[in-house]
């Protein structure tokens, strides 16, 4: 298109050069000169006001044109036949399209874990990412459920029918307590050392669960586990808050009741005040102004022993916390399924 005005006409050509680099299209629409020329539009006089803010517009919607056509073009690639057979000396531009990886998205959990992250490598803590199928020991015995122990039914687990060595089945982690045998064995030099053994443990597990807005059968979870001399249950209840309230960006109250689990004695149920009405009462908190967020507790003495760390000489905490429950109260979203479910409209709102 042609336009009459030297400066909308030098912007157009200046434009349309680069949209042809750009990888992300829609960006040309905030381009600074763009908005520098509607910008003048007050500046001018009465009479010219109104053919120049016609010509940007018309340059407006020239550009949208084309992101709209750019994006048509990376919708409409045709399929991958995943079944061919895949010749890798092919040239490059006899290979099969792909969609430009600028159409994706980092995914939200991911991004919120990264925060998470952040938050706990500013308190000393390192990170260890969990493991997606474990064995028998990890998920039960080095947790000091004993064989046939009832506990070991409140997990739902998924197991393969295929055994290992030992005859025993495979099991995807219900849990990333999973890593806390590991991870105490490696870190065991630390506290020879006279140093913590601090670590985050974020993964994904998976739960044979009846599903729906609050239950997913897959999920991730951040384990974390403290080591040291002289621990105890106050450091726990202090780390989980300063965690939270970094999080969240705002003062919070926490309680905990008691509970069990096999790996922890003590072990506690662990709620924070509300974060989206300030213990007023919303459908987040279910009108309770309270959330059961984790289960935590201090690390029971056998499975410190079963690590090769002495119970009299060293204590320590852990937890285990959903991810996707603290980013489902952080944004308010309705359903724990749409994490998993690959939703657009869903996954855009992040992007
Ligand atoms: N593994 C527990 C669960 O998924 C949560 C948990 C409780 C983890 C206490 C811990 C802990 O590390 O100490 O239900």
């Amino acid at each position: 298109m042609d336009y009459q005005n030297p400066k909308v006409a030098e912007t157009a050509a200046l434009l349309k050069q680069r949209f042809a680099e750009l990888t992300n299209k829609p960006e040309i629409l905030r381009s600074v000169e763009l908005r520098a020329l509607y910008g003048e539009i007050p500046q001018l006089p009465a009479e010219e006001r109104g053919p120049f803010g016609k010509e940007l517009n018309q340059l407006r919607a020239e550009l949208q044109e084309m992101v709209d056509q750019a994006s048509e073009q990376a919708e409409a690639l045709p399929p991958i036949d995943v079944t061919a057979p895949f010749d890798v000396n092919v040239p490059a531009d006899k290979r099969p399209g792909l969609l430009p990886s600028e159409t994706g998205s980092k995914h939200p959990l991911m991004t919120e874990l990264e925060l998470v992250l952040d938050i706990f490598y500013r308190m000393g803590f390192n990170a260890v990412e969990s493991r997606e199928i474990d064995d028998d020991y990890h998920m039960f015995g080095a947790l000091n459920f004993p064989e046939g122990h009832p506990a070991r039914d409140d997990y739902d687990t998924f197991m393969t029918t295929q055994t290992d060595a030992s005859g025993k089945a495979l099991i995807a982690p219900a849990h990333t307590s999973t890593m806390q045998n590991r991870v105490l064995k490696k870190y065991i030099g630390n506290l020879e050392k006279g140093e913590p053994i601090a670590t985050l443990i974020p993964g994904r597990v998976f739960r044979n669960e009846d599903l729906d807005a609050r239950h997913e059968h897959t999920f991730y979870q951040l384990e974390g586990v403290y080591v040291n001399k002289g621990v105890h249950a106050g450091m726990l209840i202090a780390t989980l808050k300063t965690f939270l309230q970094e999080y969240y960006g705002k003062e919070l109250e926490v309680r905990t009741q008691p509970f069990y689990f096999p790996f922890t004695e003590p072990s506690f149920e662990f709620a924070l005040s509300c974060p989206f009405c300030d213990k007023k009462g919303c459908n987040v908190c279910s009108h309770t102004g309270w959330i059961e967020l984790l289960g935590c507790g201090m690390i029971h003495p056998n499975v410190l022993r079963e690590a090769g760390i002495n119970p009299q000489e060293y204590t320590g905490f852990a937890w285990g916390c959903g991810l996707d429950r603290l980013v489902l109260m952080k944004y308010n979203i309705e359903d724990i399924r749409y994490f998993q479910s690959g939703r657009l409209d869903f996954l855009r709102q992040f992007a």
